[in-house]
């Protein structure tokens, strides 16, 4: 064909083949900058499955958590967090944060819910660092209207399993916060401080029980005046279902 060219077709095809693979490998660098750009945006804990466990000071809270994470097992394990032993650990940091702590408890009163939220939210993290765990006893918390703002602002993704409520009369807590004063060391386990709590426990922790079954989420109440054996015989099967 003079003055002409005609196209090789093995060329063409050639050409096409290796613009598909340059489109390809270009497309999967895309993906993986991308998936590195999507891992480097999660946040630091995946969705757990929480349990809010709440009633009166001193009854009996923490020893049915540390009782549940030590027995339920076989890929049934639940962490503790005490959200009151978490801001007692915090006030250890000193500075004005841990002075504000430590007068809040020894007054009886809510620390800020912001601080509260993120001691919890650290001690989840570092459950979750050390052994996986996506599974928190979440003891103490929230205590009030405002502690659960903080917890649905911040920590929503979360999925409230249920609600345990320990119900127990005032003078059994009573006795039993004394009791555990002997040794405790703990600056509001004494008779003033503890009528502090029960008044902070009415005004601000119990109306939080209507808003959750308002909200839908289960609430299981727990008489608590029985024997610790007898109420974790009772907790334990609602962990069973
Ligand atoms: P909370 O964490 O709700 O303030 P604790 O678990 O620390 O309560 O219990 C308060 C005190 O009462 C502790 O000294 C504990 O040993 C004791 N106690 C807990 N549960 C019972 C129970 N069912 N019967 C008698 N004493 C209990
Ligand atoms: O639960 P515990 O009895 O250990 O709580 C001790 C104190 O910690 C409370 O009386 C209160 O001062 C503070 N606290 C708080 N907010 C919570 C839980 C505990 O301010 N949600
Ligand atoms: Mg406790």
């Amino acid at each position: 064909m003079p003055g002409g060219y005609t196209r090789c077709p093995f060329s063409y095809v050639m050409f096409l083949g290796t613009a598909a693979v340059v489109t390809l490998l270009i497309k999967q660098q895309k993906t993986k900058q991308q998936q590195d750009e999507y891992e480097r945006s999660l946040p630091s804990l995946p969705v757990c499955e929480v349990v809010f466990v709440l009633g009166g000071p001193g009854a009996g809270k923490g020893t049915q958590c540390q009782l549940l994470q030590e027995r339920l097992g076989g890929g049934n394990t639940w962490v503790h967090l005490s959200a009151g032993d978490l801001l007692r650990a915090e006030r250890e940091s000193g500075g004005e944060l841990g002075d504000l702590i430590n007068a809040k408890i020894a007054a009886g009163e809510l620390v800020p819910s912001s601080i509260t939220c993120q001691c919890i939210e650290r001690g989840m993290i570092a459950a979750f660092q050390k052994n996986k765990t996506t599974k928190f006893l979440i003891d103490g918390f929230p205590r009030s209207h405002e502690n659960m703002k903080a917890w649905e602002d911040t920590m929503y993704i979360h999925t409230i399993k249920f609600v345990l409520d320990f119900e127990c009369p005032e003078e059994v807590l009573v006795g039993r916060l004394l009791e555990r004063g002997k040794d405790s060391g703990r600056s509001d386990d004494n008779i003033e401080t503890i009528r502090k709590r029960f008044k902070t426990h009415q005004e601000s922790a119990v109306p939080i029980i209507d808003y959750f079954q308002q909200q839908g989420i289960q609430v299981h109440k727990i008489d608590s005046a029985r024997s610790v054996i007898q109420v974790y015989a009772s907790v334990l099967l609602l962990f069973k279902q």
